[in-house]
């Protein structure tokens, strides 16, 4: 099996980094790094006949990632999440195809894992010894149990008092230094970018390290093989630090510079109207955003105000020819139940957004209704139990009697 090389590029003025170079950002612009390869010789090099033994897994696609052929694979099973046809849902909003990327069925319970699995990875290959990163929640999960499974020290800055408690526990429990911070996610990421520019013992894990990303492209590569080998029209992801929606869409172009498909789906990405900057400047037509100083929404792991891949997003949405969209607290929760309960798939509620902005897509004619659309959930319900506590019918309580059980039943 090949391997391919790769180099780093900045996204904003050019400048090419080799492999060898531990940077995370543009030495001349600061701007942030992509990974590239030369497609040509990918073109040459990559071999489907490899992929049909193995089982739909992140590793299945190690040939399209940046690691190199010796190197430790940090594992925990990621990828291989469920690509649920939904169609209950689908009439409930008007689709006829519609599929539901189930991200909640990866080790940690959401997709940071696939960035983790190759980040980590790539952080034992330069010979880190502490990783670190900032969160709402799931990424200092996610990170936490690949540098456990690494033996890395790991250390995870939040904002205080503001993230799911199934996430705060899952951190702790891997056994991560937890660092609260006053502020908001936008403040714990600059703290962290601070820390390793002054540490620089300690390995970066937020989106901006552009190994991570290419990890999270692999969803785009399970998408087309769990569709028989084919993409579809529309992929809906909901959208934070804007990450996720630039590694996606990254790993559709791959698949078309190596000739295995020749249209591209549009990318639909989904903010919450408390934390919406990309939205605004998508509808505005501005070539930038502006940060939204207090970012509010009850989808926690989407509250933030200033994005650092917001650049990389953009160009998804306009390269792709697609859409922005911003959805009300309302109609998430609304969403969340709607997923549950007609399709058995219990997501947090930034992972219902994509269902929402769908549905506001589908309203609005934005999305017609023979096409095809993977809408991407991105993180485990039980990650936020406390919300749906909250907002739906309280359990109903017996004095255990058959009598009052049956009466209490709502049905004969
Ligand atoms: N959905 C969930 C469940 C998330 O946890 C996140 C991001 C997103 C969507 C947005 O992805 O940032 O790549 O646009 N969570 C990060 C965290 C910020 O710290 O866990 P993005």
């Amino acid at each position: 099996m090949n391997f391919l090389q790769h180099y780093l590029e900045c996204i904003g003025c050019g400048a090419t980094y080799t492999p060898n170079s531990v940077v995370y950002a543009c030495r001349s612009c600061r701007d942030l790094l992509t990974v590239k390869y030369d497609y040509r010789e990918l073109r040459n090099t990559v071999d489907l006949k490899p992929l049909p033994g193995r089982p739909i897994s992140v590793w299945r696609y190690e040939q399209l990632l940046p690691l190199g052929h010796k190197s430790e694979r940090i594992s925990l099973g990621e990828g291989g999440t469920g690509l649920h046809r939904c169609d209950r849902l689908g009439d409930d909003m008007g689709l006829k195809n519609l599929w539901v990327k189930n991200e909640g069925e990866n080790p940690t319970g959401s997709f940071k894992d696939r960035g983790m699995t190759v980040g980590v990875s790539r952080a034992v290959e330069v010979g880190a010894c502490s990783v670190a990163c900032a969160s709402t929640g799931n990424t200092s999960a996610s990170l936490a149990a690949y540098a456990a499974k690494a033996g890395l020290r790991c250390v995870v800055l939040i904002p205080f008092g503001k993230i799911a408690f199934g996430k705060l526990a899952q951190a702790i429990a891997y056994g991560a230094r937890v660092i609260q911070i006053e502020g908001n996610f936008d403040d714990a990421l600059n703290s962290v970018l601070q820390l390793t520019e002054r540490r620089q013992t300690i390995y970066p894990l937020n989106s901006v390290n552009p190994y991570r990303l290419e990890g999270q492209k692999t969803l785009a590569f399970e998408v087309w093989d769990q569709l028989g080998q084919r993409v579809p029209d529309k992929v809906v992801v909901p959208v934070g630090n804007a990450g996720n929606i630039s590694a996606i869409w990254k790993g559709f172009v791959e698949l078309k510079e190596i000739g295995w498909i020749d249209t591209l789906p549009k990318m639909m990405g989904i903010q919450a109207e408390g934390a919406a900057p990309i939205a605004e400047a998508f509808k505005k037509r501005e070539k930038s955003i502006h940060r939204v100083e207090n970012p509010e929404t009850v989808a926690t792991a989407i509250r933030i105000g200033s994005p650092a891949s917001w650049k990389k997003a953009l160009r998804s949405i306009f390269e792709s020819s697609g859409v922005m969209e911003t959805v009300s607290d309302e109609e998430i929760l609304e969403s969340q139940k709607r997923l549950a309960r007609l399709e058995g798939l219990f997501v947090e509620p930034a992972s219902a957004s994509s269902i929402a902005g769908l549905r506001r897509l589908v309203d609005a004619g934005s999305v017609e209704v023979d096409e095809e659309v993977v809408a991407v959930a991105t993180g485990h319900g039980l990650k936020d139990p406390e919300i749906i506590i909250k907002t739906c019918e309280e359990p109903i309580r017996t004095d255990g009697s058959v009598d009052s059980i049956i009466r209490s039943m709502g049905v004969d």
